[in-house]
């Protein structure tokens, strides 16, 4: 077995792995990060793509946001459609100037990949097996397969950045973890489509025949959301009755619609609310989606990573910088005081914006009551806009 020595053991490298390594790298922190799939699966994985502004000012503060300033898309506003119309939402002038940035996550991994390349740390795609050992005790370990052999990291923590599927909190014995959760009788259809956007700004549409949203990657690609069943068949889906859904869900009275074109992917998401408590077990932290997952109506999945991994680098920091656990101790409350409000806005989002077959005629009439408000009080836009362009971090 070959033996491997680090301060901290990664498991995953998504967006909070990456981070993780990289802010740590920043406090002069030494971490091996394993990831099971391939980098080229991982970075063209089509994901996420809208970037909190405080996530946006921590990839700049960290010195890996060269890219997202120039190529990001700043949006200040987001339009809610409903009942045949866009109501726009100024976010940055009801919370004093924030915004959001439309990047997609397969070019912060890029980011974040270029960055781990130049620190000379150590990053091994495609690994097999993963276990970890010891997390209760001084000497934590994981092993690993990579190319036939097998390996052990010695470390002193480790970190479950390994997503919802990893092994890190399915290792927990059930009795040390609570969970809470539910998942949501829909899921999303989503497409990547070769057409310039019909809107500078996202769109959220309610329409009686469903949910459907409308986004972007670039000045040439357009990203587009359908709420679909959650056992939904791709096959039923040929691009042009897509096409001719996403129009009647999305085209308004004013008559605004998305541009068409040649559709590059396709793919159906399921949607759940789920929660592991806490964070730590000894010397095992978890962060991102492996201790927590949110419907992507909030746009929330990647910036809870981010902020994840935040507070989890500050705490690292300190212990090495002066031995002082109390960060450490309060990784898992701290983050979850944010987690939990994201999953009350996602939740929030999603039934404000989902058509629910077992919602009776007053629950659809509340649901236009609550679209009405939101769109037209500056209360209620403030209470969306804070949310939307993030909560802070500490
Ligand atoms: P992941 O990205 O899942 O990374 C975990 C990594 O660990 C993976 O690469 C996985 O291969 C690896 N791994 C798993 N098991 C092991 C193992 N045993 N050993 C080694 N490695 C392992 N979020 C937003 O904020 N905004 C959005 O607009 C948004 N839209 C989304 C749209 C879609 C269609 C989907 C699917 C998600 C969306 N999300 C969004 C959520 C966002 O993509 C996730 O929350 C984010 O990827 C979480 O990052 P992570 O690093 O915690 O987990
Ligand atoms: C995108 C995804 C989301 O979940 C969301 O709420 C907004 C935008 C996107 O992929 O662009």
């Amino acid at each position: 077995m070959k033996q491997l020595r680090t301060q901290v053991g990664i498991v995953g490298a998504g967006p909070a792995g990456l981070l993780l390594g990289h802010l740590l790298h920043l406090e002069g922190i030494d971490s091996i990060i394993i990831e099971r799939r391939s980098q080229e699966y991982v970075v063209e994985r089509v994901r996420a793509g809208v970037l909190e502004q405080g996530t946006a000012d921590l990839m700049t503060e960290a010195g890996v946001g060269e890219r997202l300033q120039k190529e990001g898309m700043r949006h200040e506003g987001i339009f809610l459609a409903f009942e045949g119309a866009r109501h726009r939402i100024d976010m940055a002038e009801a919370t004093n100037g924030r915004a959001i940035y439309v990047y997609g996550q397969n070019e912060v991994a890029k980011d974040l990949n270029a960055a781990r390349r130049a620190s000379g740390r150590s990053l091994t795609y495609g690994v097999d097996n993963v276990s970890v050992y010891g997390y209760h005790s001084q000497a934590p370990s994981i092993r690993f397969e990579a190319q036939g052999e097998l390996h052990e990291i010695a470390c002193d923590f480790i970190a479950g950045c390994d997503g919802f599927h990893g092994v890190c909190r399915q290792s927990l014995p059930p009795e040390d973890v609570r969970i809470y959760g539910r998942t949501y009788p829909f899921a999303w259809l989503g497409i990547l489509a070769e057409a310039p956007p019909s809107c500078d700004e996202l769109v959220y549409s309610l329409h009686e025949r469903g949910f459907a949203l409308f986004s972007m990657r670039s000045p040439k690609i357009t990203r587009l959301y359908l709420q679909c069943e959650p056992d939904e068949d791709l096959l039923q889906w040929p691009d042009d009755r897509i096409w001719e859904e996403l129009n009647l869900r999305l085209q308004t009275s004013d008559g605004w619609k998305p541009n068409t074109g040649h559709i590059l992917e396709k793919s159906v998401t399921g949607m759940r609310s789920f929660v592991a408590e806490p964070m730590r077990h000894g010397r095992l932290f978890l962060a991102g989606d492996a201790a927590h997952i949110v419907p992507p109506t909030g746009a929330k999945g990647l910036n809870l990573a981010a902020s994840d991994v935040r507070n989890l680098s500050a705490a690292l920091g300190a212990f090495y910088k002066n031995g002082k656990e109390r960060l450490l101790m309060e990784y898992s409350a701290k983050s979850l005081r944010r987690v939990w409000k994201a999953q009350r806005f996602s939740w929030w989002m999603t039934s404000m914006l989902h058509l629910d077959l077992g919602a009776n005629a007053f629950d659809r009439r509340r649901q236009i009551a609550e679209l009405d408000y939101v769109t037209g009080s500056p209360a209620a836009m403030a209470s969306l806009s804070e949310n939307y362009t993030g909560m802070p971090l500490d």
